[in-house]
């Protein structure tokens, strides 16, 4: 589901392996007779429903259910789970209101980050370098709704992804995703203008999993709602060590581009093994090398993109 680049990425791969893809904007009147899984690719299709509407009609889906798409939907949700289950993050807290965040952001005595806490398409996010910065930001935010006021954690980035079929993780290769429109990592921050894997990491995939993903995993399938689908931690690699920056339901994009040719085995069997509860049934082997993706965006973007160009 969905028909961007992360979407083309998903089912390349999967034809790879002989898979006859359809990419549809939604479900549609796909039925178990004619679909045999479906891989949800945009956040907006999973927070839409689009595995319960599967599990409705018997289709194996890869993706979480919309209840459990509210780890990307919320900001704030994901920032309280990650809390109560000792991940290390950032100092934050939750605003409606422009006065009290530069009341919270004057006592912390730090820079912060300014989130929307609703989905934005990567875009919601203000780091803003200067004081003045800070409080148009705050402002700015305050007028669209709730919002997430953070401490400004420095380091470089990575992409974590993990395939997830309820109880069981497994890493795909360490991506890191470049987010500032602009050469030289200047302008404003977007969805990713490019990414490549796998980036040099100190730490393993299954170390990162330990810290990031695997209590999440852990606490959903004790309440009783196992997670099926990727868990997508955005990491800070401070100098304190790793820190998380989001949890996202989905492959990223452009990540998926880079992480996805690198798989030496059928997404699509990993996928269905997946949502059937059992991903040690498929081994995740990965190819040597390094992959590469530069993202090509209309004009205007990210404030105000022209769309429609052939
Ligand atoms: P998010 O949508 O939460 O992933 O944020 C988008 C981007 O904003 C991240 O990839 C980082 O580059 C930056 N960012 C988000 N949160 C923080 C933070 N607490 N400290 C520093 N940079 C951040
Ligand atoms: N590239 C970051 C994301 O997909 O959210």
């Amino acid at each position: 589901v969905g028909g961007g680049g992360r979407e083309q990425a998903i089912a390349w791969t999967c034809r790879q392996h002989g898979h006859d893809v359809r990419l549809a904007p939604d479900l549609g009147d796909a039925s178990a007779t004619d679909t045999d899984l479906v891989i949800p690719g945009p956040e907006a299709a999973l927070v839409a429903g689009t595995s319960d509407l599967a599990a409705e009609r018997g289709i194996p889906c890869f993706g979480p259910t919309a209840s459990l798409a509210q780890l990307e939907a919320s900001k704030s949700y994901a920032r309280d789970l990650a809390t109560s289950l000792d991940i290390p993050g950032p100092a934050f807290a939750r605003f409606d209101t422009a006065d009290a965040a530069e009341t919270w952001w004057r006592d912390l005595g730090k820079p912060v980050v300014v989130k929307l806490d609703g989905l934005a398409a990567g875009k919601g996010v203000a780091v803003p370098d200067t004081e003045a910065d800070t409080i148009v930001a705050i402002r700015d935010a305050a007028a669209s709704g709730p919002f997430l006021l953070e401490e400004r954690l420095y380091g470089p980035e990575c992409s974590l992804l993990v395939l997830c079929d309820g109880k069981n993780a497994v890493a795909l290769p360490l991506a890191q995703d470049h987010k500032r429109i602009g050469e030289g990592d200047t302008g404003p921050n977007t969805g990713g203008m490019g990414a490549y894997a796998p980036a040099p990491v100190a730490f393993t995939g299954d170390e990162l999993i330990d810290m990031f993903v695997r209590p999440v995993l852990d606490h959903y399938s004790t309440v009783g709602t196992p997670y099926v689908g990727v868990i997508f931690a955005g990491l800070m690699l401070t100098a304190d060590g790793p820190r998380l920056i989001e949890y996202n339901v989905r492959f990223g994009d452009p990540e998926a581009q880079t992480v996805l040719p690198l798989l030496d085995c059928d997404l699509a069997e990993l996928a269905l093994a997946c949502s059937n509860g059992d991903l040690s049934a498929v081994p995740v082997v990965v190819r040597p090398g390094a992959a590469v993706a530069v993202v090509a965006a209309s004009a205007g973007y990210p404030d105000a993109p022209t769309t429609g160009a052939t």
